[in-house]
């Protein structure tokens, strides 16, 4: 038996061993090509000293292809938890200079460990991915790791936030763990996800792409919308997790945290005053508005660069996390398109989900018409943005701002899908259209027939704006709960989240709805 001291040694050894990943030389090829090796990450995404290892020891099983001597501590994946801003998280990080950072059998069974302990003990779970996909040598096996992950991230979906930062390559089934996880983190020049790369597009479809064109950064988050968050360099994007962590309760059964603020809750801004644009057709930007509003004019953006027409993020109100949604009239005039209902439904799911207040400002002119929406399906995707209002749990609480036109008012969190809240300010026209639009098609012979057809119009337009272009006859009905002064929206939001706190509301029981997909 040798003696503890010599037993020490070695368990150092081993340590500093399955610290080395892939060796001095892959980790120096790693940072010639821009990019951090998997602990570097892990030390900027959690608090220092927090990281606690598990499975430093794995090793693959393979014995056929010269593998049995490649056996790597850690087998291209570092995985374990830690702490951001001192609450829990569960983390792994993808290590490519182990064989690319390919997921053999073992790898997936880390991965899969860490998934089920954020789930078993209610903590968020991050993925730092970069990695060549299945380790080909595995075969079959590696892709039933993927497929154990698959479950367990859609099993903890609704459960803890997961989140996938993509730091390297992710290509082939390899991207759909990240796709089931509620939020992706893309870093320019450095991330790339496709389900076939350039190579086998080029065979295909004849088609020449670069990586970036294809699958970077910003293609997925401004075309397809596949990553929310796009940054500049990895420790950019490290620190954005980081300050979305600190939004999200830790799971569903948990609040978000209350972050104190100096903004003081009966804060009134006089600049509100001075948005809305005299023309009703003039734009103006959604941003300036919540800015004003929320605590210390802090606002996370999701999707920033996807779907401009509308705004979805993270904020506070009062110290309490609310997921913002907000039509944008400075982008297509906020009118509600396929992209931009797809955006807030899933947002709103997230939030709806994880117990953060719906806070919307609305400004809508309604759904975008033409050929290339109805063929794209406007009607199902514009009912997922309905739907997920619909089945929305949360406080919700809505402020109409100026246009609430036609289906778009019914969906953005109207009184009568269950909204708590609706204010309107005084500029608010709540109506099924907007008036050139309605005395066009209610007047159409007598403006054919009048002598000067263009006063005849301007003198209806006036008429129905004066009955319709305003929030009166929709507060006569209780539709809206109040019409206030702009200047007192966020003493009056934060007001209502606290008669909210206790809401008690709840759908009927069922296995689970059928949302239009
Ligand atoms: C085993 C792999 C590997 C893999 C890379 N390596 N990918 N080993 N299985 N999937 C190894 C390489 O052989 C190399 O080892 C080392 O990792 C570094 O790879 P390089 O090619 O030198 O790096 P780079 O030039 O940066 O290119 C990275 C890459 C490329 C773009 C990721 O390696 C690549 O195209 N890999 C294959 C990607 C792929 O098609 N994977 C399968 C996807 S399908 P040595 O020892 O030579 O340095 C999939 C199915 C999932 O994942 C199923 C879910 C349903």
């Amino acid at each position: 038996m040798p003696e503890p001291r010599e037993l020490l040694e070695l368990l150092h050894r081993r340590q500093a061993e399955a610290e080395q990943g892939g060796g001095p030389e892959r980790i120096a090829q790693q940072h010639a090509k821009g990019k951090l090796t998997a602990r570097e990450r892990l030390d900027l995404l959690l608090d220092e000293g927090s990281f606690v290892e598990l499975d430093r020891f794995v090793t693959h099983r393979i014995t056929d292809f010269g593998l049995a001597e490649q056996r790597i501590l850690g087998d291209g994946v570092v995985t374990g938890y830690g702490r951001i801003d001192g609450r829990l998280v569960y983390v792994f990080s993808q290590d490519f200079t182990v064989f690319g950072g390919s997921l053999s059998e073992a790898h997936a069974e880390k991965i899969c460990k860490v998934l089920d302990l954020a789930v078993r003990n209610g903590a968020p779970m991050i993925g730092l991915n970069d990695s060549g996909g299945a380790r080909i040598q595995e075969g079959v096996a590696a892709l039933g790791g993927y497929a154990e992950i698959f479950l367990r991230n859609t099993l903890a979906s609704g459960v803890v936030p997961q989140i996938s930062a993509i730091l390297g390559p992710c290509a082939g089934g390899a991207v759909y763990s990240p796709a089931i996880t509620d939020f992706i983190a893309m870093v320019r020049g450095v991330s790339y996800m496709f389900v076939t790369g350039p190579n086998v597009v080029k065979t295909v479809t004849h088609e020449d792409v670069s990586l970036e064109d294809l699958g970077g950064a910003d293609v997925h988050a401004s075309k397809s919308g596949v990553a929310h968050f796009a940054y500049d360099s990895e420790p950019e994007c490290l620190a954005g997790l980081r300050e979305l962590i600190g939004y999200l309760p830790s799971n569903n059964l948990d609040e978000p945290p209350l972050v104190p603020t100096d903004d003081p809750d009966d804060r009134r801004d006089e600049g509100l005053l001075d948005i809305i644009p005299d023309s009703a057709s003039k734009p103006y930007d959604m941003h300036q508005v919540i800015g004003r509003v929320v605590d210390d004019g802090r606002f996370l953006e999701v999707h920033a660069d996807f779907a401009g027409n509308i705004i979805v993020g993270f904020a506070r109100l009062g110290g309490r996390s609310v997921g913002v949604i907000a039509n944008q009239p400075a982008v297509l005039a906020g009118v509600l398109d396929i992209n931009a209902s797809v955006k807030g439904a899933r947002f709103i799911r997230f939030c709806d989900a994880f117990n953060i207040p719906l806070v919307t400002f609305e400004d809508v002119p309604g759904f975008l018409p033409g050929v290339a929406q109805e063929h794209g399906g406007i009607i199902k995707h514009g009912a997922k943005l309905l739907y997920a209002y619909c089945e929305a749990t949360v406080p919700k609480l809505t402020v109409i701002t100026r246009k609430a036109y036609g289906g778009a008012y019914d969906v953005m969190s109207s009184k009568h899908i269950r909204g708590d809240m609706n204010l309107a300010w005084p500029s608010a026209e709540i109506a099924v259209m907007g008036p050139k639009g309605a005395v066009e098609i209610l007047f159409r012979d007598r403006i054919q027939q009048a002598d000067d057809p263009e006063a005849e119009t301007a003198r209806l337009i006036e008429d129905y704006s004066a009955k319709f272009a305003n929030p009166y006859g929709a507060a006569a009905r209780g539709y809206v709960d109040d019409i206030i002064d702009p200047r007192d929206t966020r003493p009056r939001l934060i007001d209502a989240l606290r008669t909210l706190v206790a809401k008690r509301d709840r759908n009927p029981p069922r296995k689970h709805g059928n949302l239009p997909l």
